[in-house]
């Protein structure tokens, strides 16, 4: 690929609407090469960072990048903690469609993050209330989050958060609402379709010491008119990130709401 085509693959433009911060992408690829940049200069700085990591399509070419630059030497998770924002109640760690699965699949089983080190809610605890609470005690004492990356549902939810979900709420078992179980009905095992999640909460979310979201495609674009015009929080929980002191969005055209004069 020559070097203009090349260029015009990361071509990106920074954009500051209604105080939050975001840069927009021409092509996803460049989105997720910025995404995965992030999270390796994170972990530059601090090789023991606290990450917490979103599951879905959008974050998957991300991931990839991350292998990659594993691969080449350009950075290392050894010293990094992972968790992630979610996982379906009655899937565990071996189900085809966890979110432990797609983990281990698209990253996990490519890096160097030790096993130790890495937390995802367990959907089959046998207390899931006491597995909510654990999982709760165990972000507090890796001593926070250093880096959030989210994606977002259709419907504005984060993580599992959906529409109504408190801005004060922990992580805990969700109703998933029915636009969620028919997008992700795909990666679904047919027999045993979840109705529930565990997930973190929005509190949780905004402790977060500096928060990316990643969106792409039109469907995700009236969520991010409701993020952008800081329009109900209650029923878009997305829209509470606009209040996070270290927030960034990442967008491609299609997801991008508004046009940029
Ligand atoms: C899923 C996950 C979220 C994800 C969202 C968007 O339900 N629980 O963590 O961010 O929906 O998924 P996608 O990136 O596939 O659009």
């Amino acid at each position: 690929m020559n070097a203009l085509a090349k260029q015009s693959r990361f071509s990106q433009r920074p954009l500051v609407r209604n105080g939050i911060h975001g840069v927009v992408f021409k092509a996803q690829d460049g989105l997720a090469h910025h995404a995965a940049n992030m999270i390796i200069e994170q972990l530059r700085a601090k090789p023991d960072s606290v990450l917490c990591l979103p599951t879905g399509r959008t974050p998957l070419l991300t991931y990839r990048k991350l292998v990659e630059a594993y691969q080449r030497n350009e950075v290392s998770f050894r010293h990094a903690t992972i968790f992630n924002v979610d996982e379906y109640v009655g899937l565990g760690k071996q189900d085809q469609g966890s979110f432990a699965t797609y983990m281990r699949d698209n990253l996990f089983d490519h890096i160097d993050c030790p096993a130790t080190k890495r937390f995802i809610p367990d959907g089959r605890a046998e207390d899931l209330q006491q597995e909510t609470r654990d999982y709760e005690t165990r972000i507090t004492e890796a001593g926070g989050i250093d880096l959030m990356v989210l994606g977002v549902g259709n419907n504005g939810h984060i993580g599992f958060n959906e529409p109504g979900s408190e801005a004060t709420s922990r992580t805990r078992i969700v109703k998933l609402a029915p636009q969620t179980l028919q997008a992700n009905a795909a990666d679904l095992p047919q027999k045993k379709r979840p109705t529930e999640a565990l997930s973190i909460g929005m509190q949780t979310i905004m402790e977060a010491r500096r928060i990316v979201l990643l969106a792409m495609g039109e469907t995700k674009r009236p969520a991010l008119e409701h993020l952008f015009a800081r329009l109900h929080p209650e029923q878009w929980p997305v829209s509470l990130l606009a209040d996070h002191p270290d927030f960034t969005v990442l967008m491609d055209e299609q997801a991008l709401p508004f046009k940029v004069r």
